[in-house]
């Protein structure tokens, strides 16, 4: 660990020689040994890099602070390739913004590991790594990342299970997890995030059950758990996420019924929970949810006829209850849902098979 943190400058200059031996030849570096780190990372081509009248604060997709330190790298319009670890990140102390995600004309490849150096980066507030080819673990020194605000590693390879120390980074509003390899179970102490927005941890691998305590991320607005293996039920927890706007569970293994606090969520547009196994019957209380447009349950073994109180959620533009064991008759408050643009009642045991 010593190894990570020790910053003596004759590291720092032997660094900056062995890398390059033209290091010397960077006109005027305010800072030789963040000059030597970007250098190093081979991030930049060498028509920049070459270059002895651009001192590297005027580098493509990097600012510099008043005092001349490097505080942002904003390279999603470039084209890099390489490993994101030839970054040595415990060079670039007043780093706050790291975005490597792809822009409008070009995608990054950056392969290998998330190097522990990126823990020594305690003034960063924005990290995205999203949409590369990262491998290796999350690692649990990102606790030491006490500013995060933004954390956004979503679409690479990244595996292992997310580290509990996830729950330290009180600051973060936005952790985008999504699209990797992540397997285990879902750490409690992701209730620990009081700020969070948005937490999305869909496509991944993750298993057991959706741990109730999340129903203490009160700001939250935005949760998907979409297409990971989650068992158990549905935490009827979830009724206490009164911001929330979105939530997407579909494509898991969730079983039980659907708790009825659901209806509490009175902010709630979008509800996802197709191709679960959920039973049950709907609960009538989903009616109070009326800020909801989207609500699809379908590929699950519901059970029962569809409540009436559905035709109070004249909000909805889309609808499906396709694919489960619904019986009885088609109520006729459907009716009242003048918004609807479609509706999928099919591969059901209803009495009248409706398409509109
Ligand atoms: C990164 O820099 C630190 C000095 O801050 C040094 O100890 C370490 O060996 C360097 N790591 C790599 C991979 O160059
Ligand atoms: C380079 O920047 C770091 C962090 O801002 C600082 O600690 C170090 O003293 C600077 N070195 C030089 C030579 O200015
Ligand atoms: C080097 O950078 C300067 C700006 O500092 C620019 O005017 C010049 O054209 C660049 N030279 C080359 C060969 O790209
Ligand atoms: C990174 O850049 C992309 C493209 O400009 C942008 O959409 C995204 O919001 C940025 N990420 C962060 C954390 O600011
Ligand atoms: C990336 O670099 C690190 C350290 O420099 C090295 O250990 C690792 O094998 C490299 N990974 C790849 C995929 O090149
Ligand atoms: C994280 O911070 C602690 C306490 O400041 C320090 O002891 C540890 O070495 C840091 N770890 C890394 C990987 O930077
Ligand atoms: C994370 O990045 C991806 C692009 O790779 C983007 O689609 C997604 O919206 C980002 N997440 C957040 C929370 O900004
Ligand atoms: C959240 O909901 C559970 C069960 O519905 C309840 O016992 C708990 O007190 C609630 N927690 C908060 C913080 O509201
Ligand atoms: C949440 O929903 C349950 C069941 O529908 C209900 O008994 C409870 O009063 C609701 N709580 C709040 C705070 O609305
Ligand atoms: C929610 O819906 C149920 C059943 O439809 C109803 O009895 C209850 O009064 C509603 N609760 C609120 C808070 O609107
Ligand atoms: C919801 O629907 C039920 C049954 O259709 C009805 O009795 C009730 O009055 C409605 N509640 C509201 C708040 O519209
Ligand atoms: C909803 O539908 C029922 C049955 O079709 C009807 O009696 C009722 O008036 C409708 N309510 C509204 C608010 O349109």
């Amino acid at each position: 660990m010593s190894i990570i943190c020790s910053t003596s400058l004759a590291v720092l200059i032997t660094i900056a020689f062995s890398c390059y031996d033209s290091i010397v030849a960077v006109a005027a570096p305010s800072n030789e040994s963040e000059a030597s780190a970007l250098l190093c990372s081979g991030w930049w081509p060498s028509s920049v890099t070459g270059n002895t009248t651009l001192p590297h604060c005027m580098w493509p997709a990097v600012s510099c602070d008043a005092s001349g330190s490097v505080n942002r790298i904003d390279l999603v319009e470039y084209k890099i390739r390489g490993n994101f670890s030839n970054m040595n990140f415990s060079l670039l102390p007043s780093l706050t913004y790291l975005n490597l995600s792809y822009g409008q004309l070009y995608y990054n490849e950056l392969t290998g590991e998330i190097p522990l150096q990126i823990c020594t980066l305690s003034r960063l507030t924005h990290l995205d790594l999203s949409h590369n080819f990262l491998t290796g673990e999350l690692p649990p020194c990102i606790q030491n990342l006490t500013s995060l605000q933004v954390l956004n590693i979503s679409s690479n390879q990244i595996n292992g299970s997310i580290p509990p120390e996830l729950g330290m980074l009180k600051r973060l509003t936005h952790v985008d997890l999504g699209s990797n390899a992540l397997s285990g179970a879902v750490p409690p102490t992701v209730a620990c995030l009081h700020n969070l927005r948005l937490l999305a941890f869909g496509s991944n691998e993750l298993v057991d059950s959706i741990p109730l305590e999340l129903g203490n991320l009160a700001k939250v607005k935005v949760v998907d758990l979409s297409d990971n293996y989650f068992t158990g039920p549905i935490p009827s927890s979830l009724g206490n996420l009164t911001s929330l706007t979105k939530l997407y569970l579909e494509g898991n293994r969730l079983g039980g019924s659907i708790p009825p606090e659901i209806g509490n969520l009175t902010s709630l547009t979008e509800l996802y929970l197709e191709g679960n196994r959920l039973g049950g019957s709907i609960p009538p209380e989903i009616g109070n949810s009326t800020s909801l447009t989207g609500l699809y349950l379908g590929g699950n073994r519901l059970g029962g006829s569809i409540p009436p109180e559905i035709g109070n959620l004249t909000s909805l533009t889309g609808l499906s209850l396709r694919g489960n064991q619904l019986g009885g008759s088609i109520p006729p408050e459907i009716g009242n849902l003048t918004s609807l643009t479609y509706l999928y009642l099919q591969e059901n045991k209803l009495d009248i098979f409706l398409r509109k």
